[in-house]
């Protein structure tokens, strides 16, 4: 399977300039769906750990399923607001302004592990959001994984110390 070739390509959305990369069409294609849950349940199995965080919203979609394949429990990390119980919260820069993301203050245990998993990575931001929500509450990041990575945005850069590991990954940008 060419997983690589079935990501659509959106040229200047949400913007003028970005080369967006729609997980849509392999969403909708059985074939695609399962290759990359799959290989996202492959590039993790190795790891030590108790618990997946997966950041809304994309990363719901691929954080449960390899949650329920590997045995793990999921945990959400949600959009200000959303989240019932008592939260912690971590900012995070958007492009324009902040945005604030939130976990139940239960949902990790001091000393559990954790691996995020999201379906792509481009800066690194959201994902080090993650990364100090987990760690506010004693969790241990001992894995991120991501269906996509973006290699010419160099996310990896802001991720250093952490075991990244990605299914596919884009060189350039097509714009
Ligand atoms: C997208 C994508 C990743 C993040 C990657 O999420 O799903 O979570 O951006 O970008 P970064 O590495 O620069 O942080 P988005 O915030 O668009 O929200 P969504 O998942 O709800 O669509
Ligand atoms: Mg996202």
């Amino acid at each position: 399977m060419n997983l690589k070739e079935k990501f659509r390509h959106v040229l200047n959305f949400p913007k003028e300039g970005i080369d967006f990369i729609d997980i849509t069409t392999v969403l909708q294609d059985k074939d695609a769906f399962r290759y990359a849950i799959d290989s996202l349940v492959e590039l993790v199995k190795d790891l030590d750990f108790d618990l997946i965080v997966g950041p809304e919203s994309r990363g719901f979609i691929f954080g449960a399923p390899v949650a329920y394949v590997l045995n793990k429990g999921l945990v959400l990390v949600r959009k200000k607001g959303k989240l019932p119980y008592k939260t912690v919260s971590v900012e995070y820069e958007l492009e324009y302004g902040k945005d604030v993301l939130e976990m139940h203050i239960d949902a990790i245990q001091p000393g559990q592990k954790v691996v995020i998993i999201d379906d792509l990575l481009a800066t690194g931001g959201t994902t080090l959001s993650n990364i100090k929500l987990v760690e506010k509450l004693g969790g241990k990041v001992v894995g991120i994984a991501y269906l996509v990575e973006l290699t010419y945005l160099n996310g990896r850069e802001n991720l250093k110390g952490y075991d990244v590991r990605s299914v596919v990954q884009f060189e350039s940008s097509l714009i």
